[in-house]
């Protein structure tokens, strides 16, 4: 059964003043869940506009967005109960400690188990040491282990992640690439992750350079298209 995110023939600018900026034109893009996928290129190039067009969370200037989920073929925004988003600044919300955050989406959807569920997803992070902190008592990168549970912990279909090591040194970066691969592969979620990091991207199965509006494939290595 496909479970895809399909963008044909989208168009994203903005009208400013008297300038009209056009971020890309008749872009085609097909996401499936299950796979992952990195998107690099410049700063200002519309990387993140295009994770919240995929997401559905905004609106292309032309163009369709659907979500194809079996049987099923929906507009974009109905996806947004089945999508979790990870950023670079983490976005903790800094009076609740790590197992309130994690637990707060989940209790938000009336979730009895909020509590149970959330302390899983950070045992899987790795920080069952660190259930009582508060972000500001966590380091960089713990917090983004805390912000990868919260945007897993509801079991989303796809993860989009907004350049999720841009604040981290090299030994947390790589420590958090293999947190966010392993567990959006045993949850056979889609995740699509924009980064400046070679290490993170040269791990995703599908690779895509977005610059002046073209979003063009890049190869993978050999051995991971081998290993597929
Ligand atoms: N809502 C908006 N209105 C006007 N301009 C925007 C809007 N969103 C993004 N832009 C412009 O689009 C360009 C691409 O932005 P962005 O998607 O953040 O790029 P990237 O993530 O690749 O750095 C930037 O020049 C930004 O100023
Ligand atoms: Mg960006």
């Amino acid at each position: 059964m496909p479970c895809n995110i399909e963008l044909r023939n989208i168009c994203q600018s903005f009208q400013t003043n008297d300038t009209k900026v056009t971020l890309f034109e008749g872009l085609n893009l097909t996401i499936s869940r299950g796979k992952s996928y990195a998107i690099t290129g410049p700063s200002g190039a519309g990387k993140s506009s295009l994770l919240m067009l995929m997401s559905g969370l905004e609106e292309p200037t032309s163009g369709t967005g659907t979500y194809v989920n079996g049987e099923q073929t929906k507009p974009l925004p109905e996806l947004r109960s089945d999508i979790g988003f990870i950023f670079q600044q983490f976005h903790l919300l800094p009076e609740l400690t790590a197992l309130n955050n994690v637990a707060l989406p989940l209790k938000l959807r009336g979730d009895k188990n909020a509590v149970t569920k959330a302390k899983h997803w950070l045992e899987k992070v790795g920080l069952q040491h660190r259930f009582d902190h508060k972000p500001s008592q966590l380091s960089g990168g713990e917090q983004q282990r805390v912000a990868i549970a919260r945007a897993l912990v509801f079991e989303p279909k796809f993860i989009f992640a907004d350049e999720p090591t841009g604040n981290l040194d090299q030994k947390s970066a790589s420590e958090i690439a293999d947190i966010l691969f392993t567990c959006c592969q045993e949850n056979n979620a889609g995740l699509v992750a924009v980064t400046h990091s070679e290490v993170l991207a040269e791990r995703a199965q599908h690779r895509f350079s977005l610059a002046e509006g073209q979003l063009s494939t890049q190869e993978t290595n050999i051995l991971k298209v081998a290993s597929c």
